[in-house]
């Protein structure tokens, strides 16, 4: 008894400080004037209320296989770094969409930023979409909280309905062999990505994991038919 309670109340502990750490990084990106980044070897301007990438956005760059030609999607772009990734790796066709205009803003500037073609949309998870792609990539908002401010919306997610509709709508858009690169993090709802995938009957594994700064892991799966 002890133990599960002491167990329950570092889980809690821990809980509290993701949405602490989230709420810091929030105001930080708030306040916080356009500036250059740099990461994935890629140096891109970050606008605010953006979020700037971080190791999730790093790992993800670094776990997928991007082959010359391939058709790519990458859902909630932020600034574009996984989009404009994929571009430098030889994609023939990136298409980035987000729901924040400010996102759509920001991978536009990056686009031209590095002289690369991008076909950006603001558009909601496969919303008006009717293309199949080879690779498709989301980092999602990975906390279930309601998002009161619109910015908000990259980290926070009320029933983690954007990453249901992704796994409802991925079949539609896969080419044969496609696959979906997805990352997930330890201080979100556990066993998730696993149960939505397996409940589509994709196959789903675990190819990359990464701690951050403040002691949670980010984790990228491969999702295939
Ligand atoms: C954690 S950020 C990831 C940004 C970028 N891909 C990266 O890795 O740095 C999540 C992004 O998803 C976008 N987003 C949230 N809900 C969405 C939805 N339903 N449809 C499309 N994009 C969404 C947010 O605006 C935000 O830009």
């Amino acid at each position: 008894m002890e133990k599960e309670l002491s167990h329950s109340f570092r889980n809690m502990k821990k809980k509290i400080s993701s949405y602490q750490r989230q709420t810091d990084l929030l105001d930080k990106m708030s306040q916080t004037e356009r500036y250059v980044n740099n990461l994935a070897g890629i140096s891109y301007i970050v606008l605010p209320k953006v979020y700037p990438g971080g190791t999730d956005s790093l790992l993800l760059c670094d776990c997928m296989d991007i082959n010359k030609g391939d058709e790519v999607l990458d859902i909630g772009t932020g600034t574009g770094i996984v989009a404009l990734k994929a571009k430098t790796l030889g994609a023939r066709n990136v298409m980035a969409i987000d729901l924040s205009p400010r996102a759509v803003s920001n991978v536009k500037q990056n686009a031209k930023y590095l002289g690369l073609k991008i076909d950006i949309k603001l558009t909601s998870v496969f919303g008006g979409i009717k293309k199949k792609f080879n690779v498709i990539t989301f980092n999602p908002p990975y906390t279930d909280r309601k998002a009161e401010k619109d910015y908000q919306i990259c980290f926070w997610d009320k029933g983690n309905t954007a990453i249901k509709l992704f796994f409802d709508e991925l079949e539609k858009h896969l080419k044969e062999n496609g696959k979906a690169y997805v990352c997930w993090s330890s201080f979100a709802k556990k066993g998730l990505i696993v149960k939505l995938a397996k409940g589509k009957n994709f196959k789903i594994s675990r190819i990359g994991k990464r701690s951050g700064q403040t002691g949670y892991h980010f984790y990228v799966y491969k999702v295939n038919r």
